[in-house]
């Protein structure tokens, strides 16, 4: 039975164990929304994760809904990058940048000339962000016309091409928590009509749009996902039928080849399974409708994950805030050593207090 400090095989990049430190956003990403010698610091003290997925990483100056979050549009991003992806590969470890657009959870203070955020609708979610003057309610958003999707699905592939350029093994699109492509495909969320409104073939047009243009741009084998069928954050209700829709997904994936797909199970950061779903979700379903490597996310301790390795229900389990405070969790997992607390007020923002400072064995 395989282990998580077995290595494994995504499609053709070696990865030394199973676990993968997951995407984590920090605030720090200071001056000029690009990653700095912190930055480069706390990536490298990870990589003995078997796969990092960058924080969320923004594509374009509009996707930006955060303080401080990082971009990957501008040449210097790209170099800085850089440093990230030497220094992680230098120290034998592998990353995937997390490729973001907030859509409608933003405020204007973030955007170019005080724009509004973009979504698949107009209506507003009670949603708060993040700006320079501290925790603010979101702005009223604008939907996006038709004839600015090819433009907004070439900032993927541009954001793509400028990850693998910085070194990056691989990226993966950010179709979770209830961010711009998440706004897409829910039935609670996308009020359009035409192509991308309406059916659930319509709802999930731009994903697979995107997913099938980047793939094209850096190979189908440098591409993941993340999805989070369950997840109400960002104030957003459920689709009317997530199981139907999340599996049509994955059907329009399959043929694609990616690397993997990314399942947050339950609530972002919450219960995994939530009281107040209509229905339970069938991870397994959409797993085998799928049929390729699979990711999971969501309060693994390391007796779960090590069982979902073993029973075979999951290829690859991604740990968010242990990777944090505990630089060397693989190795404290397989000795079985205490785990470091996490600071949670040093979470967003700030230097290199609850970042770079949390010990190793
Ligand atoms: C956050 O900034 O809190 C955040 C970012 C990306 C996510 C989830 C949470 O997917």
């Amino acid at each position: 039975m395989p282990t998580l400090y077995d290595s494994f095989d995504l499609s053709g990049i070696h990865l030394d164990n199973r676990l993968v430190m997951a995407p984590l956003t920090r605030n720090r990403a200071t001056p000029g929304n690009k990653p700095n010698a912190l930055t480069v610091e706390y990536y490298r003290q990870r990589a003995t994760a078997g796969l990092i997925i960058t924080e969320a990483t923004q594509i374009s100056p509009m996707g930006q809904g955060y303080i401080d979050t990082p971009g990957i549009y501008s040449a210097d991003q790209i170099e800085a990058w850089g440093s990230v992806s030497d220094a992680v590969h230098a120290a034998g470890g592998k990353l995937f940048m997390q490729l973001w657009h907030v859509g409608r959870i933003s405020h204007t203070s973030l955007l170019p000339d005080g724009a509004s955020p973009v979504s698949s609708t107009d209506r507003k979610p009670n949603a708060m962000t993040f700006a320079a003057e501290g925790f603010v309610e979101v702005s009223a958003p604008r939907a996006l016309r038709d004839d600015e999707m090819p433009g907004l699905i070439d900032d993927y592939r541009k954001a793509a091409r400028n990850a693998i350029d910085a070194g990056c093994d691989g990226v993966e699109i950010h179709s979770a928590n209830n961010y711009l492509l998440e706004q897409f495909l829910r039935d609670s969320v996308n009020d359009r009509s035409g192509p991308y409104g309406g059916s659930i073939e319509n709802r999930t047009r731009l994903v697979v749009e995107i997913m099938q243009t980047v793939c094209r741009e850096v190979g189908a084998n440098r591409v993941g996902i993340r999805l989070s069928p369950m997840t109400t954050f960002n104030d957003t209700p459920r689709d009317s039928d997530p199981q139907a829709l999340y599996t049509y997904l994955v059907e329009q994936l399959k043929p694609l080849g990616i690397a993997y797909v990314h399942v947050v199970e339950g609530e972002t950061g919450g219960a995994r399974e939530p009281e107040d779903a209509a229905r339970p979700f069938d991870y397994n379903a959409l797993k085998a409708a799928f049929g390729g490597c699979w990711m999971v996310n969501n309060g693994y301790s390391k007796e779960m994950a090590g069982s979902a390795i073993a029973q075979g229900s999951a290829d690859l389990i991604a740990i968010g805030r242990p990777f944090i405070s505990n630089p060397d969790l693989v190795r404290r997992f397989e000795e079985g050593a205490e785990l470091n607390q996490l600071q949670e007020d040093k979470l967003y923002g700030g230097g290199a207090a609850g970042y770079t400072d949390y010990p190793t064995l």
